[in-house]
């Protein structure tokens, strides 16, 4: 697992600001950073990116400020190294899917809707010398924009997931999700998945600690025939869900269907 040399997945802030030293005002005299100003905790980021995942991310000036911390305890939840995979929606850091390549040795694709962020993930992309291959999508979540007859091993997203438009911190399209508790994007995804996904495949959601949210999108999942994971895990202050889903292959949904069937009745689904 990259660290920082203490061994610790963090870095301290004096490290930070050795690597950015337009850091040093955002200090009080204690040597504490102030994480309320925007530029700062892009810049610690920034820092942290660098210094333990050894990547040079720009963030744009208006767009989520992601945490590459969070991104990697995430991925580490469904990735074994060398997956196919597709990621949803990379924002302007393309962090995850940079991560994914470069870390996680697998090959990568990946796309995104707006066209600052795009431009933004590419140029990300370019300067770490990541293997993803971006497309750009014009609204479609996957049919439309990633060619028919591609299967993947694992699609995943840290979907827009509010059921309106928030003040100041993401833009509409970074959070918007829909529906009554912001699912209707994550529904979308999980539904058009099924055509997309290898057998066994999995798609991996990164959520909030929201409830109606997550049963909202586990529910519409049972529904839709997958198996279900949700693994909980803290990300600095904050918990964060990583929902994973995994397409049930036929022999399994045959095994489910004659364990309901009442003992007497059952008859052998099994082909060999
Ligand atoms: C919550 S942000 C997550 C960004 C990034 N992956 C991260 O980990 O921070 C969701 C991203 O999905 C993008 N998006 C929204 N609808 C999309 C669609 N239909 N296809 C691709 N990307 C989309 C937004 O522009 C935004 O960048």
């Amino acid at each position: 697992m990259p660290t920082w040399k203490d061994g610790k997945l963090g870095l301290p802030i004096a490290e930070a600001v050795r690597l950015f030293p337009e850091l040093k005002k955002y200090l009080d005299e204690c040597g504490r950073l102030d994480f309320s100003n925007r530029e700062a905790r892009i810049l610690y980021n920034r820092a942290i990116a660098k210094a333990i995942f050894g990547l040079e991310i720009e963030y744009h000036p208006k767009g989520l400020v992601t945490t590459p911390v969070s991104r990697y305890l995430f991925l580490k939840t469904f990735l074994r190294g060398g997956e196919r995979v597709l990621e949803i929606g990379t924002g302007h850091t393309a962090m995850m899917a940079i991560m994914a390549a470069k870390i996680f040795k697998c090959d990568v694709t990946a796309t995104e809707l707006d066209d600052e962020f795009f431009a933004y993930a590419k140029a990300n992309i370019e300067r770490n010398h990541a293997g993803v291959r971006l497309l750009k999508s014009e609204g479609g979540i996957i049919k439309g924009v990633v060619p028919e007859g591609e299967r993947f091993d694992v699609i995943f997203s840290a979907p827009p997931y509010y059921e309106a438009p928030t003040r100041g911190v993401l833009t509409e399209r970074e959070g918007v999700g829909g529906g009554r508790y912001g699912e209707a994007f994550s529904v979308g995804l999980i539904e058009e998945a099924l055509d997309y996904l290898s057998p066994g495949g999995r798609v991996a959601l990164f959520l909030p600690d929201k409830k109606p949210l997550i049963d909202a999108i586990a529910e519409k999942g049972e529904e839709l025939g997958y198996s279900i994971r949700d693994i909980k895990f803290r990300a600095g202050t904050r918990w964060r869900h990583s929902l994973i889903m995994k397409k049930q292959n036929l022999s399994k949904l045959m095994s489910l269907l004659e364990n309901r069937c009442p003992s007497g009745l059952v008859y052998s689904f099994k082909t060999k």
